[in-house]
């Protein structure tokens, strides 16, 4: 961790991004970077990118969990995540996408489950779906001193009802009610907005009368920021939303090296000698003495003092 102020923030406290520097990014008209994470490195290098927010986003359920939707993700897997992306990152701001079931049934439920991901998860903030009713979870939340972002527009916990993951907001009337539920959101205290699967002029028009920042998936150049699913960016897997950018492509690789490990153990060329530990010869022939003269059974117990642990020899 560092103390050297970094020039663009307007204010530094303990190496971790300040949350109101998001407005002044957005005033500055400097992009806001967001990517999703999962564990402890995927944390670390997002930190090391120099990535401003990590989402430890309800998209585990699909990515890092097999769900075919967000539906399953629990509070208790959810709390597991972030902790471990908590563990892994110092400067951005970590944000964690509170599940489908633990923010709809009441606001008093919804602080409840938001006040557990700070408190036992480090958590910064909590990032909610939808409008209509989940403005006064939104206001309950924020009253309680926990920063939530919103997300409308697609909205994955409810794309059955949405007819699926389709791009939203692609009628007048449509993209009219997106403008007023964003509103809606920054008016119940929201500091962000994600903007999912939205055509880019209706989330441009958004992003202009809004003053907190929106970030995009899937809604085009002019939002403040722009997030992705940290497997999608990386290629775990081919297709996906046709909103994604492939940066790498992690899923051939991967394949590729457990297929070269796998053949070299098949092969017997490794281990090879320096991923092995020695024994000094002498311990080695007294440990072949002892069992010529000692009859060795499998339950015969070895007591703690020649106990030995790995080590670097
Ligand atoms: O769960 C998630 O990863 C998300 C992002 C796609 C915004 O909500």
């Amino acid at each position: 961790m560092t103390d050297k102020k970094p020039p663009q923030y307007a204010s530094w406290t303990h190496g971790k991004l300040p949350l109101p520097e998001l407005a002044e990014m957005k005033r500055r008209g400097q992009k806001i970077v967001m990517v999703t994470a999962y564990d402890a490195p995927g944390g670390r290098l997002a930190d090391a990118a120099g990535v401003d927010i990590i989402l430890v986003g309800d998209s585990a359920a699909m990515v890092v969990l097999g769900h075919d939707s967000t539906v399953p993700a629990t509070m208790d897997e959810m709390l597991v995540l972030t902790r471990a992306v908590t563990r892994g990152a110092a400067r951005p701001l970590v944000v964690a996408d509170m599940p489908f079931g633990s923010f709809q049934v009441s606001d008093e439920k919804a602080l409840a489950n938001a006040i557990r991901f700070v408190k036992e998860a480090g958590a910064d903030a909590v990032k909610v779906e939808g409008a209509g009713a989940t403005l006064s979870r939104v206001r309950t939340i924020v009253d309680a001193g926990i920063p939530v972002m919103g997300h409308i527009g697609l909205t994955p916990q409810s794309a059955t009802m949405l007819g699926g993951f389709k791009a939203q907001g692609r009628t007048a009337e449509k993209a009219r009610q997106l403008f007023a539920d964003a509103l809606a959101l920054e008016a119940a205290g929201c500091f962000s907005v994600v903007l999912e699967a939205v055509p880019p002029a209706v989330a441009a028009r958004v992003t202009e009368s809004l003053s907190i920042p929106t970030i995009g998936i899937g809604a085009g150049a002019n939002c403040d920021g722009q997030v992705l699913v940290y497997h999608d960016l990386l290629g775990y897997q081919e297709g996906g939303p046709r909103f994604v950018k492939q940066y790498a492509r992690l899923g051939p690789e991967i394949q590729g090296a457990l297929e070269r490990y796998a053949t070299d153990v098949r092969s017997g060329t490794f281990p090879e000698p320096q991923h092995t530990y020695g024994i000094p010869e002498e311990e080695l022939a007294l440990f072949e003495e002892g069992l010529e003269h000692q009859p060795w059974t499998a339950r015969t117990p070895i007591s703690s003092s020649t106990t030995d642990h790995a080590t670097k020899t």
